[in-house]
């Protein structure tokens, strides 16, 4: 069994962990555990969403028994990795445990270690989380040991972590392309990834953004092994998008194809000959400053509705329609929730599905800063009969 360690965006991650490996069980509001059983290993930077990846060592139902089956664990860990002498470092999740009862937790488990002849020094985290930096920096997933302890309701569970988000890497794609438009919006790499995953497109499917701005889906897409086609409106962009996938190829030993051209999404009549899945974020309007008032959604209703119909509209009339197309729609918060453009019903009615999720309603999928005014509803769609 694999625990997952989620980040910030809840619903965004039990969408994309749904899509990747089936149905999970909710530990606690920061993880889930689930049964993977596929023969290629779980890849913890093909996720956008998860912080952490661990295998499950067992459950306990008491503090003791945790400090106990806690021991065992790293030692179990120490013993497979052949060493007598092992950094490890421990992370709590789901309950406020103070600073004292985790301190005493780690004092306690070199105590134990120490008197099963493993000499120990621990990693410590004044919030009783480590974090990527420190797991990396202190190289306890290579040659030392980070166990994560994830508390529900009615049990504890002992987990030892083999992979951790690459903050670094998603940095470098980030701020290190050569061609950023701040103007365009910050679109996150974390969230292209998640969205190709919602879209369980398979390695053989091209992948397409219609609005590829500066082209972070195509980067993202390209890095999980796909061909990708990009077109924008505007000649810039796709520039800009040139020269971003030459950086990708050239920094990251991509040498899959991309196709980057200049189309009206509305308009589009060039797709891909064999099957493809577009995965993309649209145009999501002016920037707001402040919360928009009620006039002012409408407005921006009124040109985004548009924008986006006509596209889906157009879309059915290709020589072939896509097998998936996951999207960004616009909301704005409010004063109490967010506002939705609402096009759902709309979008249905020209002939598209909904895909649901067993573990999270369609529509509270978001993606949302917490100091943003404009979210992103995250919504896949296939079309009829495909
Ligand atoms: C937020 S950016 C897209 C980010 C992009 N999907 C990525 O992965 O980096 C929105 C882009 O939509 C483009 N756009 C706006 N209206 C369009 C239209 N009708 N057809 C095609 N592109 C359009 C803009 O030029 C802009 O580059």
């Amino acid at each position: 069994m694999i625990c997952a360690i989620i980040g910030r965006e809840k619903n965004l991650a039990y969408a994309e962990l749904e899509s990747v490996v089936g149905s999970f069980d909710k530990i606690n509001s920061e993880s889930v555990v689930f049964e993977y059983t596929k023969d290629t290993s779980l890849d913890i930077d093909r996720f956008g969403t998860v912080i952490k990846l661990a295998n499950l060592h067992g459950y306990v139902n008491s503090f003791d028994e945790l400090y106990v089956e806690l021991a065992q664990a790293i030692l179990n860990t120490a013993r497979s990795k052949d060493s007598s002498n092992i950094d490890f470092g421990i992370s709590l999740y789901g309950k406020n445990i103070s600073y004292k009862t985790y301190k005493r937790l780690l004092i306690n488990t070199k105590k134990t270690l120490a008197k099963n002849g493993v000499r120990s020094r621990f990693v410590e985290s004044k919030n009783s989380i480590l974090n990527s930096a420190q797991i990396k920096h202190n190289k306890l997933i290579s040659t030392g040991i980070e166990v994560v302890i994830l508390f529900s309701t009615d049990k504890i569970a002992i987990a030892i972590t083999h992979g951790v988000q690459d903050v670094d890497s998603y940095s470098k794609r980030d701020y290190g392309r050569p061609c950023r438009d701040m103007k365009v919006g910050m679109f996150p790499p974390k969230l292209a990834q998640s969205m190709l995953n919602i879209s369980q497109a398979q390695q053989d499917s091209i992948i397409y953004d219609p609005f590829c701005g500066s082209g972070i889906v195509l980067q993202e897409s390209m890095l999980h092994g796909h061909q990708v086609w990009g077109s924008d409106i505007s000649d810039r962009m796709v520039q800009c998008s040139n020269s971003n996938i030459k950086w990708l190829q050239d920094n990251y030993q991509t040498a899959d194809e991309a196709k980057i051209f200049m189309a009206d999404a509305t308009k589009i009549r060039d797709v891909p000959d064999r099957s493809y899945h577009i995965v993309t974020e649209g145009f999501l309007g002016s920037a707001q400053n402040n919360i928009p008032s009620p006039n002012q959604i409408e407005e921006l209703r009124a040109e985004l509705s548009m924008l986006y119909l006509n596209f889906l509209k157009n879309l059915k009339t290709v020589a072939r329609t896509p097998e998936s197309i996951v999207l960004t729609l616009p909301c704005w918060k409010q004063k109490e929730g967010l506002e939705r453009l609402n096009i759902v019903d709309q979008i249905q009615k020209l002939g598209y599905t909904i895909k649901q999720f067993q573990s999270v309603e369609f529509d509270e999928v978001i993606y949302k800063r917490p100091n943003q005014i404009v979210g992103r509803q995250i919504l896949s769609i296939k079309p009829k009969g495909s």
